[in-house]
């Protein structure tokens, strides 16, 4: 009999300040013509001092426990991607456990940049599916304004603040379908973010930002995508049309409409959550199919494919029935 991985639960959490695209054009050169057509970013949310990875997590894990009606308790795995971590160790997994106050699970972080929730569906159902656990946690949650160099107008204007959470249990229903992960360490120089204490340690000073080559990332983005939206359809024997729901990691619309175009999709079919929130790394999938479920466009029984794409690169889809 096959487990399959259900999700029971969904929550999401945004900083409550905003910056726009105005507010920018106060810090850069840039206007908001020029973010808004290129990105289709308008604001993005920026963390409060007192604002943690974990803090946020908690926020989006909570609302997705009440989701799903469930005694925290019966949490058996915490999976948590960040690339912003409150501390290089406790994992912001064990934080986030310690917050939520459950005490028989296993929790670990890992690092796909913007690919983390995506990452983390696909280990979390091979969990389920093996029967190690029945109830996951996985949470993406990024504080991405703390390693922006806030003078850098090819990066500053891209990235927000937030976490976004769902909870899988085991079922016998189908659940999630499939999901396809990769890798490749190539790209490194295109897009990182260096660890300062290490980079000092080997003789250089280089500050702890995001540095990117966006445009080259664009185009390796677009046909990435292009190619994982295909070996999702073949590898699970699906016609475009199968699809009800993209949810893709928001990082810029027109790479969006690309991977959209190739599904032979509308915009209508698309979440959509670029234009207030910018690119909120690990977050942005799980932010934005929160948000699909409770404004009531996902609805159960439909097919939702999420897809995402960052730094490594890493990239990877999860395709699942709500
Ligand atoms: O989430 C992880 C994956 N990340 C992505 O997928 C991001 C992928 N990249 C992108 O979304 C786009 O490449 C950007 C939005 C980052 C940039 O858009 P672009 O159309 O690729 O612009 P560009 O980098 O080719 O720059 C075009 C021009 C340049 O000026 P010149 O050399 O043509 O005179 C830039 O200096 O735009 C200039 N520019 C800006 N102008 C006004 C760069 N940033 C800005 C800005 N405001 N903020």
């Amino acid at each position: 009999m096959t487990r399959w991985a259900n999700v029971i639960g969904t929550g999401g959490y945004l900083p409550e300040s905003i910056r726009s695209n105005r507010d920018l054009s106060q810090m850069v050169d840039t206007t908001d013509e020029w973010i808004y057509e290129r990105t289709g970013i308008k604001n993005r949310h920026i963390a409060a001092d007192h604002e943690t990875a974990s803090s946020m997590a908690e926020i989006a894990a909570r609302q997705a426990i009440e989701m799903a009606n469930i005694d925290p308790q019966q949490i058996d795995l915490i999976i948590v991607a960040t690339g912003t971590p409150d501390r290089v160790y406790p994992s912001t997994a064990c934080l986030l456990q310690q917050r939520l106050g459950v005490r028989n699970c296993v929790g670990f972080d890992i690092q796909a940049a913007c690919s983390g929730s995506v990452f983390g569906l696909s280990i979390a159902d091979q969990y389920i599916r093996t029967g190690f656990a029945k109830t996951v946690l996985i949470v993406g949650t990024e504080i991405c304004s703390r390693i922006i160099d806030w003078s850098d107008r090819s990066t500053c204007i891209l990235f927000g603040d937030g976490a976004g959470a769902v909870l899988l249990s085991a079922s016998e229903q189908p659940g999630i379908l499939a999901t396809h992960i990769h890798s490749d360490g190539g790209y490194e120089d295109l897009l990182y973010c260096p660890n300062p204490q290490a980079a000092a340690a080997a003789g250089q000073n280089e500050a702890g930002h995001i540095h990117m080559r966006g445009n080259e990332v664009f185009k390796v983005a677009v046909n990435t995508l292009g190619r994982i939206v295909d070996e999702t359809l073949e590898a699970n024997d699906l016609q475009q049309s199968d699809i009800d729901w993209l949810v893709p990691h928001q990082a810029n619309t027109r790479i969006i409409a690309a991977t959209a175009k190739k599904l032979g999709m509308d915009m209508e079919q698309v979440i959509l959550t670029l234009e207030n929130q910018g690119n909120t790394s690990s977050a942005s999938v799980l932010l934005a199919f929160n948000e699909g479920i409770r404004d009531g466009r996902i609805l159960r029984g439909h097919t939702v494919l999420m897809e995402a794409f960052g730094a490594g690169f890493t990239w990877g889809s999860a395709l699942l029935k709500y």
